[in-house]
């Protein structure tokens, strides 16, 4: 199903088209494509270059990984996320590589990895859902997670599914429109609150 973002202005289409459905298709993500949403993540820019991310994958055919990283996400997103043929942990270093100190910006730049996948994996006609409903201390024991590191989001990847396969309720959030506050109410311009006039 597509639910491009109904816009005030005009956007690129592929960031109009990316949406998070609930809805997935079992068909396994060819390994190419898999290398080019990583390929994408790693061109992010960062603070320092220190790319901070890292990505923990499963992918379907891999059972007993793949069930490990299941057993991380919280049951309401096991109900609709069992389904894609891809599931991944996205992680943030929490210290500078070159000089061992806190990276204040380690979680944004562990974001904007993942925008950058989201987005390459629009243009591969993929679909992706973040997760924040994940249990981070099962994650860190499952997958060997140094205290160096922190694991920020889970993430499911794969081709659009019906949604008519998804349980009612969540047909129904699926079918929801998709909304979003206006550009005036977090653009601001002089100071804290006043909307700028150009949104
Ligand atoms: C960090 C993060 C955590 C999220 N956690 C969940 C989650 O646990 N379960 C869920 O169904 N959706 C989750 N979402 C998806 C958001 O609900 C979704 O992105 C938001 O409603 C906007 O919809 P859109 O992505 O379709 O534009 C998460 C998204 C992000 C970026």
């Amino acid at each position: 199903m597509e639910k491009p973002a109904l816009t005030d202005h005009e956007i690129h289409p592929l960031i109009a088209q990316r949406w998070s459905p609930r809805a997935f298709d079992s068909k396994l993500v060819e390994t190419g494509k898999l290398a080019q949403l990583f390929e994408a993540a790693r061109w992010a820019s960062s603070c320092f270059n220190d790319q901070p991310w890292a990505f923990i994958i499963a992918t379907k055919d891999d059972t007993v990984n793949y069930q490990k990283m299941l057993d991380c996400i919280v049951p309401g997103n096991v109900v609709w996320a069992q389904v894609a043929p891809v599931l991944g942990l996205i992680v943030a270093q929490k210290a500078f590589k070159h000089n061992g100190k806190p990276n204040a910006w380690g979680e944004y730049d562990a974001g904007q990895a993942a925008a950058t996948l989201v987005l390459q994996a629009t243009a591969l006609n993929l679909v992706v859902h973040q997760m924040g409903g994940f249990d981070a201390t099962k994650a860190i024991a499952t997958f060997n997670i140094p205290e160096t590191a922190r694991p920020i989001a889970a993430i499911a990847i794969g081709y659009a599914g019906e949604t008519s396969n998804l349980p009612a309720d969540l047909q129904e959030r699926e079918n929801a429109p998709r909304d979003r506050y206006p550009s005036s109410s977090f653009v601001f311009t002089g100071g804290w609150g006043n909307s700028a006039p150009f949104v």
